[in-house]
């Protein structure tokens, strides 16, 4: 399984990138306006930090614009995917891209039916929300599980990334159900490292092995 970080912030991309878990990056226009920066450059950035892909938006609505954006954007270094809304022009500009090898990532997918769309279209990735599903009260772990018996019956080459991860369990639903990738935020990520009795029981071992040596000693 692949781990994702769902951020624009450079800070958060390195401390993940440093520790050897992070396979690509996704952003989003809301994640790029909270850095507050040029969002090309900052994309540049991004794309030298981490070798996998890196998801950048298109922010037009037609099938023309969506294109000509995508092709911009894809010069700004060779990881660059572009996340495309599911909508039917976005869906006309997926086949386009695709086909001139430029990779995209569907993006606002809430439905089974809308997976199915993406991944007959070629999509490379494909992005349920699972957590703004999980917060209109709908069943977020049948989306993930289904879209995966989606992809595999059919073998499509799309690879879905769970997104919109809320907490841990998420992550682990996602694992579960033998999802491509998950793009998790970084508190989500920190708090995946952490358990009380990791903490606990190294202070146990440390200290046990501190009474040894000051016995030895004597
Ligand atoms: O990758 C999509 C994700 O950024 C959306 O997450 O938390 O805004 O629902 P959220």
């Amino acid at each position: 399984m692949k781990f994702f970080i769902d951020t624009a912030n450079l800070d958060q991309i390195r401390e993940m990138q440093a520790l050897g878990i992070i396979d690509g990056v996704t952003t989003n226009p809301t994640l790029l306006s909270r850095e507050g920066r040029e969002p090309k450059e900052q994309l540049k950035k991004i794309c030298k930090i981490v070798e996998g892909p890196i998801s950048a938006e298109v922010i037009g609505l037609k099938t023309e614009k969506m294109v000509e954006e995508a092709r911009e954007l894809s010069t700004l270094a060779p990881n660059i995917v572009i996340k495309i809304p599911m909508t039917k022009e976005g869906i006309k500009a997926v086949k386009i891209l695709e086909n001139e090898g430029i990779k995209t990532n569907v993006t606002l997918v809430f439905s089974q039916n809308q997976v199915l769309i993406a991944a007959k279209a070629g999509a490379s990735y494909i992005s349920p929300f699972i957590g703004r599903l999980m917060d209109n009260g709908q069943n977020e772990i049948d989306m993930i599980r289904e879209s995966m018996v989606i992809i595999k019956a059919y073998n499509f080459k799309s690879e879905i990334i769970v997104a919109s991860v809320r907490n841990s369990r998420h992550v682990i639903e996602s694992a579960k159900s033998g999802a491509h990738i998950a793009t998790i935020p970084f508190a989500v990520l920190e708090k995946m490292f952490k358990h009380p009795n990791t903490d606990k029981g190294l202070n146990a071992f440390l200290s046990d092995w501190e009474k040894l040596q000051t016995k030895l000693r004597k």
